[in-house]
């Protein structure tokens, strides 16, 4: 039985001000049937961490522990703040900050070895996608990206067609269900868990959800209020039951 997760991910969003959307999240987490995971900006997680029990995340870290690199994370402080988890190779570090698959497989690796759980994104662009290019795009950065030793327990994959994010566009059911049995086949370890991403929003979450080789989602714009992120997790555990 893989994990079944819904993670948010709060983006460059939110200020202590938000801490009571934190809140009411929380408080939804602890009956939900699948793990819920907020990705707060690093400014949040140490205060969230002393309010809330849930799981929280960083959305970034650095593949070195300390040292000088203005501006930088690492994933011992992550950590420290009172994450548990951390996104890595989003497409918007990907594009904004020109991140390798090397690069982000050796954040793995630091995170990995801060305890971290990771959430490693994967997506081909629009123009891949146009291209006909996906699945090899996706081969490309399972292999590259991906360092040996993921285990369910600290790694997660999560799909996200970079054209799909922010968008209102999603794949066709059939897209992604092609897609995730086609990363699944990739996996060293086939029990990793596969979230969904892009435009995931209450209306169609059971959709995806029903979907073979779909555990999950992780969820930008929709996971900033609880109207429209609570509505998620509930369709994801309803489309399991
Ligand atoms: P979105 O973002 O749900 O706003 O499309 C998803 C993501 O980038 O993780």
């Amino acid at each position: 039985m893989r994990r079944r997760i819904v993670a948010g991910n709060w983006k460059m969003n939110g200020t202590v001000a938000d801490l009571a959307t934190v809140a009411e999240i929380s408080a939804a987490a602890k009956t939900a049937a699948c793990e819920v995971v907020l990705c707060l900006p690093a400014t949040l997680i140490r205060p969230a961490r002393n309010l809330v029990g849930m799981e929280l995340g960083g959305q970034d870290c650095h593949a070195r522990a300390a040292g000088a690199h203005t501006g930088d994370i690492s994933a011992q402080m992550l950590r420290n703040a009172g994450a548990g988890w951390v996104i890595l190779g989003h497409s918007e570090r990907r594009r904004d900050h020109g991140e390798s698959d090397a690069q982000v497989a050796a954040k793995v690796q630091a995170a990995w070895e801060a305890g971290l759980t990771v959430i490693l994104c994967i997506g081909e662009t629009e123009a891949q996608y146009r291209a006909g290019e996906t699945l090899d795009v996706l081969a490309a950065q399972v292999a590259g990206s991906l360092p040996e030793g993921a285990t369910p327990a600290n790694t997660v994959i999560a799909y996200e067609p970079v054209w799909a994010i922010g968008t209102g566009l999603t794949p066709a059911p059939e897209e992604v269900t092609r897609t995730h049995a086609f990363i699944r086949a990739r996996l060293s370890d086939p029990a990793l868990s596969i979230l969904y991403g892009g435009s995931v929003g209450p209306a169609n979450a059971a959709l995806l959800r029903a979907l073979p080789d779909v555990d999950g989602a992780l969820v930008g714009g929709a996971s900033l209020a609880s109207k429209t992120f609570l509505p998620i997790i509930n369709a994801l555990e309803i489309a399991h039951a």
